[in-house]
């Protein structure tokens, strides 16, 4: 590709002229941004249903409308009830029917630089999608049906994602770096008949081996085929009746068929995410009110023109890859990157790189990138024309104010909006941020609701909490379209998380925040759900793993705060008569990745005599926390051995004073 020159970026932000590190839209992006007049906040608090249905008719294409907007019976509810739509066809066909099939729709990037990219218009997307739906019912895949996807980063995972829903199968995507257990798991739960994988994918210029570490566990899953995506060139067994390429189904399918008709409120995809307990919940995600919210998300927050590249960095394993790399740009028919490999891999620079190749033009990550590529230095970006961007997002954990900085003055060469977006699995889409033309954007601060929603922080008692004292961040009906409908296959569940707190009108997002200057400030979890490196984990995951192993008689693990990855597992075990070792540390490590996978590796594991314990025997993990925060534990007399306090204590200060 030549090298291209560096062109001159119009002015998108302002500073403000009281407050050094507060930033308001220039003129410029006013004129740009679909939309730069506040108003929209008040008009669509008045009539929120209006508002929502005003946005479903414009943004999306259906084959029957509503004829009711909205029908709560709390805690459940529904958005566009009776209409009809199918969400493949509003990412691809009314593209191609309006004249758009040669517009680009996706670009992969893939590890290896000598390899070439795989670019995708949307007429050959549609193909791509269409064949692979009629794959996918030639292998008796029927609506309604599950399909576990455990793809890595290859252009096959949206043309599987988006033939599951042409055929109104449910897909279930499972996280690629996560163990074989995991995906075990989550299949057996889904009852998932079909799984597409790949053989394996590039990794810091390794190749990572997927088929043949699945093998052993589909035995126990209901999965009756396995159609493998080939990525390698060296051969691997398949099993016969069992096993088959992708490359060599499609070529034989045909290129024809037909969207289903699928009722609004039908599931699109189930998406696993941790919880507080050590079973991941499959959380159930509609069609219309989840895409509704997808198109409208990305071309506001965003502010995505036609012709313009969205560069969602997460891996679609996660909801931000859901919905910023597939169905928000696909819906609106702007071009999506996605990228294989390291961020750092074979250099530094390589994610600059791929900004200056592509021109992206919306850039959105997570605080743990932009707190590592901080720590490697401005340098490598310095070496790349970056003034393609107009949008910087950030997602998934509080953003610290010097991350934030860095990211504003060298990525966005202290011109482009950040746009601080919070949101959840369960909530399909962003839903408190500040909109690129209309601001402010403030370091750490999220923003406001999005236009048609509310939230608001309460107390313990469930009493509203106004000033800057901080509270639980609640959303109040009506909901936003395109949060989750239910836990698949676990109401109770469904009720406990999130309308157990303060009742069945008001969801409980389980995240704390407070108003600094009248916005959200998220200040993170308060339950036992960590944040590592922007990945969600449970901790009772990962000490369910861990005490899996024959020596291990009780642990707790509890978040440790890390300057690049935000948090991280530290865990605390009590031995059975075992002596605590380096090599008893390892199997130990070694049965969480085997659980869970590498990403919720303990930074340590830390033998203890015993665990701090309330008199009902519960584990005070929030002592234990506050011990690595190096914070005052206060009273422990209530426990019921407040005799571990002290040796406790001073494991964790043996282990801070080591680390450092
Ligand atoms: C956290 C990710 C602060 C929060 C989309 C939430 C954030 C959890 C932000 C959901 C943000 C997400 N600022 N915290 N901008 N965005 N979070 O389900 O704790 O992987 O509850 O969805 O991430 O994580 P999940």
């Amino acid at each position: 590709m030549p090298k291209l020159k560096k062109t001159k970026q119009p002015k998108l932000v302002v500073r403000d002229k009281g407050k050094k590190n507060m930033f308001w839209p220039s003129p410029e992006m006013k004129k740009r941004a679909w939309i730069s007049d506040k108003g929209i906040y008040d008009a669509a608090a008045d009539n929120p249903l209006a508002f929502w249905e005003n946005r479903a008719r414009e943004g999306i294409s259906w084959f029957k409308e509503w004829n009711k907007v909205y029908e709560a019976k709390p805690p459940y509810f529904k958005w566009f009830v009776g209409a009809t739509l199918n969400a493949s066809y509003n990412c691809l066909d009314r593209h191609v029917e309006a004249g758009n099939g040669n517009d680009v729709a996706l670009i992969w990037e893939p590890e290896p630089v000598d390899e070439e990219p795989r670019v995708f218009t949307y007429s050959m997307l549609l193909e791509q999608v269409s064949k692979f739906a009629n794959v996918l019912k030639s292998l008796g895949v029927r609506k309604g049906d599950r399909v576990g996807i455990y793809l890595p980063m290859l252009p096959e995972v949206h043309i599987a994602m988006l033939a599951c829903a042409r055929i109104g199968a449910m897909h279930s995507v499972v996280f690629s770096a996560f163990s074989p257990e995991s995906l075990k798991k989550r299949l057996i739960d889904a009852e998932a008949k079909v799984l597409i994988i790949s053989d394996g994918y590039y990794r810091r210029g390794k190749k990572i081996t997927l088929k043949e570490r699945v093998d052993p566990i589909l035995g126990e899953t209901k999965v009756r085929n396995v159609v493998v995506v080939k990525r390698f060139k060296e051969a691997i067994e398949l099993q016969q009746g069992r096993d088959l390429w992708w490359q060599d189904l499609i070529v034989n399918a045909s290129p024809d068929c037909a969207p289903e008709q699928m009722d609004s409120e039908s599931t699109l995809f189930i998406l696993y995410t941790s919880g507080t307990t050590g079973k991941p919940k499959g959380i159930l995600h509609d069609t219309g009110g989840y895409l509704t919210q997808a198109y409208w998300t990305s071309k506001l927050n965003f502010d995505l023109h036609p012709g313009e590249l969205i560069w969602c960095t997460a891996d679609i394993g996660w909801i931000t890859g859901h919905t910023y790399t597939c169905y928000g740009p696909y819906s609106l028919g702007v071009k999506t990157l996605i990228y294989e490999g390291a961020p750092d891999f074979p250099k530094e620079d390589r994610f600059w790189e791929i900004v200056e190749k592509y021109r992206v033009t919306v850039f959105y990550t997570a605080p743990t990138a932009i707190r590592m590529f901080a720590k490697i230095g401005a340098k490598h970006l310095k070496k790349h024309d970056l003034s393609s961007i107009r949008i910087l997002g950030t997602v998934g954990e509080p953003i610290d104010e010097a991350a934030w900085m860095w990211y504003f003055e060298n990525v966005g060469n202290s011109n482009c909006p950040v746009i601080d977006t919070w949101w959840q699995t369960e909530t399909g889409g962003t839903l408190i941020n500040a909109l690129p033309g209309i601001g402010p954007f403030i370091p750490t601060v999220a923003g406001k609701s999005f236009p048609g929603t509310k939230h608001i922080l309460l107390d313990e008692e469930g009493k509203e909490v106004h000033g800057d004292s901080g509270g639980y961040l609640v959303q109040l009906p009506p909901f936003a379209p395109g949060m989750l409908r239910g836990v698949y296959k676990n109401p109770a569940k469904y009720l406990e998380e999130y309308w157990g707190h303060y009742g069945k009108e008001i969801y409980y997002t389980s995240d704390g925040a407070r108003y600094e200057n009248g916005f959200f400030r998220i200040t993170g979890r308060v339950d036992d759900v960590m944040k590592v490196a922007g990945h969600r984990l449970s901790t009772a995951e990962v000490e369910n793993a861990i005490e899996n192993h024959a020596f291990v008689s009780e642990c707790a693990v509890v978040p440790m705060e890390d300057s690049i990855k935000g948090h991280v597992p530290v865990a605390f075990v009590v031995l059975k008569k075992s002596e605590p070792s380096e090599h008893l540390e390892h199997e130990l490590v070694q049965e969480v990745v085997k659980a869970i996978g590498p990403t919720a590796k303990p930074k340590e594991i830390l033998f203890v005599d015993d665990l701090p314990k309330t008199r009902s025997g519960k584990i005070m993990r929030r002592l234990l926390r506050k011990m690595l925060a190096k914070k005052e534990v206060g009273d422990t007399t209530t426990l019921q051995n407040p005799e571990s306090v002290e040796h406790l204590q001073k494991a964790v200060r043996d282990f801070l004073h080591s680390d450092h």
